[in-house]
């Protein structure tokens, strides 16, 4: 498939390092140089599904592309106010389609694994045009009493719409289960048979343990991704990681030994957006007009699971 547009929501309220630093021991300084972070947007007063359809909307109307004409929306999502019916639904009628739809939840590779069922839905012939919609509001998932967590993370909405093409050149997904170092657990409703306790709990992780982990599986991914396509990692024009730290990045790009200029980054206004964080990047490199026909672009993310996925793709 190739991606012919894109489109991004960010909620209105910004919150700077030195907001947090009034109700938490925390401080500009820490936050910014041990994570890149400056300032983040959070959800306020509006509903993530709201934002999700008008991201949407503008990545149809990027595309020149009409509701009527998707075949199928994917939505990835950690979590929403809704349990049921799925978001992808709630955009399907907001945005007035009628194809199928469906959620995923594989938290910050959201968008990669996305975009590999959208392409092998098409290599299968079932589908010829697919809107992606990732929103996400990590910011309801963490205490905001715990400074080394909730510092890290900002709400938004990315959208893509993909047609026919050979723009996506390839995929290195990885899965490895780890559910004691990022996770969050939240209860259902009561039931008279239910005796096992149960109780809320904010977002929990083990941060050096994601970092290591991050950093490993990014580099592995784009590693043998460019070695499935013949490539050298100075072949490729733009890399677009998952924004979740900077020291993150500066290690990947370390790795690879490439250029700074070719990571092209927004997390010191963004913080982490969960799977939002990369769609929300090329909607905004591709708005600044940094790709050029024939641009190779690699993008990789990664996050609770662990999952990762890296995709190449040519502008
Ligand atoms: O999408 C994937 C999601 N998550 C990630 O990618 C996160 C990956 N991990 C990270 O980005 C980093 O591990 C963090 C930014 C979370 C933490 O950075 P770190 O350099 O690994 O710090 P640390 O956890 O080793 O903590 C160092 C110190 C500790 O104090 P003590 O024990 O040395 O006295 C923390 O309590 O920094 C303290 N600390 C803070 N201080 C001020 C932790 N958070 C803060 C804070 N402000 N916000």
């Amino acid at each position: 498939m190739k991606i012919i547009g894109t489109g991004s929501v960010l909620p209105k309220k910004i919150v700077t390092n030195d907001m947090l630093s009034e109700f938490l021991d925390t401080s500009d300084e820490w936050i910014s140089t041990r994570t890149g972070v400056r300032s983040r947007h959070v959800i306020s007063d509006e509903r993530l599904e709201d934002m999700a359809t008008e991201a949407a909307l503008k990545a149809l109307d990027s595309a020149g592309m009409k509701a009527a004409d998707l075949d199928y929306i994917i939505c990835s999502n950690v979590v929403n106010e809704y349990i049921t019916p799925q978001l992808s639904c709630i955009i399907q009628g907001g945005i007035g389609a009628t194809c199928p739809c469906i959620d995923i939840n594989c938290a910050c590779a959201g968008f990669i694994y996305a975009l590999q069922i959208a392409e092998s839905f098409n290599i299968a012939g079932t589908v010829r045009n697919v809107l992606i919609v990732c929103a996400e509001e990590p910011t309801r998932m963490t205490d905001w009493s715990d400074r080394r967590t909730c510092v890290l993370f900002g709400d938004g909405v990315g959208a893509a719409v993909l047609t026919e093409g050979s723009n996506i050149r390839g995929f290195r997904m990885s899965a490895s289960s780890a559910t004691d170092k990022l996770w969050q657990y939240r209860t259902l409703q009561p039931t008279p048979y239910i005796t096992k306790e149960e109780k809320d709990v904010p977002l929990q992780m083990k941060g050096q343990d994601v970092f290591k982990f991050a950093v490993k599986a990014s580099s592995t991914d784009i590693t043998r991704l460019l070695k499935d396509n013949g490539l050298k990692a100075s072949d490729v024009d733009h890399v677009l990681l998952h924004q979740a730290n900077i020291r993150i990045i500066n290690a990947i790009r370390d790795f690879l030994g490439l250029e700074d200029d070719k990571f092209p980054s927004n997390i010191a206004d963004h913080g982490n957006s969960s799977s939002s964080s990369c769609p929300i990047l090329l909607d905004e490199c591709s708005r600044k007009g940094l790709f050029k026909p024939g641009d190779r672009i690699v993008m990789s993310a990664f996050g609770a699971g662990f999952v990762s996925g890296a995709v190449l793709l040519e502008w």
